[in-house]
């Protein structure tokens, strides 16, 4: 069976993964995966049947009753719950608490780690998230952690979040982005790390075509290899 290639993006929130995680499939004819919108759409489930996302035997209980496909149109990676298309509904900023909050259970990373890695398996892949190098894909063929100072990341992050209309503030935005960092950083269970064997990429003051260019070349030299 051919290995197929696969580039693993990690970091925190705000590095600038997707934007260019998705310009580089798109430059390769590669398939991006966005693995932080699987654990949202976890998080809006729990979201929505009142559960605490801290309570693990709930949030266990509760993943037998979730029905999860990915699937792509003209517009990306979609997300379907249920049968419903939540894709814009998880990118609201209390989802992505419980999204951070609910990634720290065991239970839930068991869940996604089979429908990640065949995503790896069936195509070549740029896949995003926080233990794609660590833990989901020990074997990928380029391994980049993205990083930039809280406060540029928060920056982006706001931008992006009153682009698509997500009413907040920059200080709010700061905050929650802080505390993200923290809990996904600080669990026990695939924490947020830079693989041994990954090349990190500090974004900070880059605008979004120097951090590609590093990351095109980063690519173009592994598949010369
Ligand atoms: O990348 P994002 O901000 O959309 O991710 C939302 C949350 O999901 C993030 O705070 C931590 C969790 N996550 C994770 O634990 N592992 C991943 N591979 C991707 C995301």
């Amino acid at each position: 069976m051919k290995k197929h290639f696969a580039v693993a993006i990690d970091g925190p929130s705000g590095a600038g993964k997707s934007t260019l995680a998705k310009r580089a499939a798109q430059r390769f004819g590669f398939v991006y995966v966005d693995t932080g919108a699987i654990y949202r759409t976890v998080g809006l489930f729990v979201f929505q049947e009142g559960i605490d996302p801290g309570d693990k035997e709930a949030v266990k209980e509760c993943l037998s009753k979730i029905k999860l496909q990915l699937c792509y149109d003209e517009r990306g990676q979609r997300m379907i719950l249920n049968g419903e298309d939540v894709s814009e509904r998880i990118r609201e900023p209390q989802i992505s608490m419980y999204a951070s909050a609910v990634s720290a259970h065991g239970c839930v990373r068991d869940f996604l780690l089979d429908m990640q890695r065949k995503l790896a398996e069936d195509y070549d892949v740029v896949m995003d998230g926080r233990d794609i190098g660590t833990v989901v894909l020990p074997n990928a063929s380029l391994k980049v952690f993205l990083t930039a100072t809280s406060e540029d990341r928060a920056r982006r992050r706001y931008e992006q979040l009153c682009e698509k209309g997500i009413g907040c503030t920059f200080e709010e935005t700061l905050r929650d982005l802080k505390q993200r960092d923290e809990n996904d950083s600080r669990r026990s269970l695939a924490p947020l790390k830079a693989a041994d064997d990954a090349i990190v990429l500090d974004t900070t003051g880059d605008t979004e075509s120097e951090s590609f260019d590093k990351l095109e070349k980063l690519i173009l030299e592994r598949l010369k290899k």
